[in-house]
């Protein structure tokens, strides 16, 4: 039997957290931990502002009518941080005696793997069963082909790069579109090649910046400048700024807008596709924990429901495939 089940204790009150940078769907996935949690006469808890709602005890009583008409809507109805004084022992020793306060058992946590972490160091000194739900738009998260949200951020991105494409054609610009991903470059990634953007920039390639450069001397050459740059704000320059800077010290002539697309990607009604996997993973968390398992990451993978350790979720990141490396490399190069 894989270590993560644990049999001893029924789980019959659960506790239900948002953490780390919000995501679209992560409403859609609470409404489905509530309303799974009801169905199996549970009672459920919602944890506000992600662990500081447990350090501090700001924690309210959810029936089903908590979650109506949340479905379609981007943030998260229970609000999110991210918790410094959880990552001590002592605020985690207060966040525990606030569960017991409630008669919590069973947490289920939506978010990173900052947050996924923090779950992993509590549920090891604690006797409270965690289970981790991605929710996140840069699909970093190993054991999981998707997270909460990444789909609605990359389609915003798209939407918002095919328009700066119409007014970068109409002058032959050059631009420079920074997206999302500190640590990831898959919001880039999808966007760029999805835009068809002339180059992407992302923080697991290395940025050939004089081959760029070269293709844009042509460019101008030619007077046929417009080109899209997408880079992820973690690439090895840090984001668009700079990029734009690097090229204009070298093409003084060069006219260079640079676009910032910021939170915009992280706002936003879910798409139909986040709607679904964060119902789907929210259903299955609870399903969890009313069969005894503990410390568990969900993800989907292969469209097949995937249970990791916690502990193995969190070693882990997502990479970016050698076959979506070479495509870049031949489509947007
Ligand atoms: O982790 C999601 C994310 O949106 C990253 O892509 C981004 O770097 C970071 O959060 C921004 O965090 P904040 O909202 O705290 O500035």
């Amino acid at each position: 039997m894989p270590y993560f089940w644990r049999m001893e204790k029924k789980v019959t009150k659960i506790g239900v957290l948002t953490s780390g940078g919000d995501s679209p769907g992560m409403n859609a996935c609470i409404r489905a931990v509530v309303r799974t949690g009801i169905h199996h006469g549970l009672e459920v808890y919602g944890i506000m502002r992600g662990y500081s709602g447990m350090v501090e005890n700001d924690i309210i009583r959810m029936e089903s009518r908590s979650v109506a008409n949340i479905i379609q809507r981007g943030g998260t109805i229970l609000k999110t941080s991210r918790c410094k004084e959880f990552f001590t022992p002592e605020g985690r020793k207060k966040a525990y005696d606030n569960l017991k306060k409630h008669g919590i058992n069973g947490l289920v946590i939506i978010g990173g793997d900052g947050s996924f972490r923090g779950a992993q160091i509590f549920s090891n000194e604690f006797d409270i069963p965690c289970i981790g739900l991605p929710g996140t738009i840069d699909k970093d998260i190993a054991g999981t082909d998707f997270t909460i949200g990444f789909d609605t951020a990359v389609n915003t991105a798209v939407e918002a790069i095919d328009k700066i494409r119409d007014t970068a054609d109409a002058h032959d610009r050059l631009f420079v579109i920074e997206v999302m991903g500190r640590d990831a470059g898959y919001i880039a990634l999808h966007s760029g090649i999805a835009t068809g953007a002339e180059n992407i920039l992302i923080p697991e390639r290395k940025t050939e910046i004089e081959k760029i450069i070269t293709q844009l001397e042509e460019k101008e050459r030619r007077h046929k400048l417009v080109n899209l740059i997408v880079v992820a704000e973690g690439d090895e320059f840090g984001g668009g700024n700079e990029v734009a800077r690097v090229l204009k010290q070298r093409m003084p002539l060069l006219e260079v807008r640079v676009c910032i697309l910021g939170h915009i990607q992280r706002g936003g009604s879910p798409s139909c596709f986040d709607r679904l996997i964060a119902s789907r993973m929210g259903y299955h968390a609870v399903e969890s924990l009313v069969e005894g398992k503990n410390n568990v990451f969900i993800g989907i993978v292969n469209n097949k429901i995937n249970y990791i350790p916690l502990d193995e979720a969190i070693k882990k990141k997502q990479r970016i495939s050698e076959e979506w490396l070479k495509i870049v490399k031949i489509l947007a190069t």
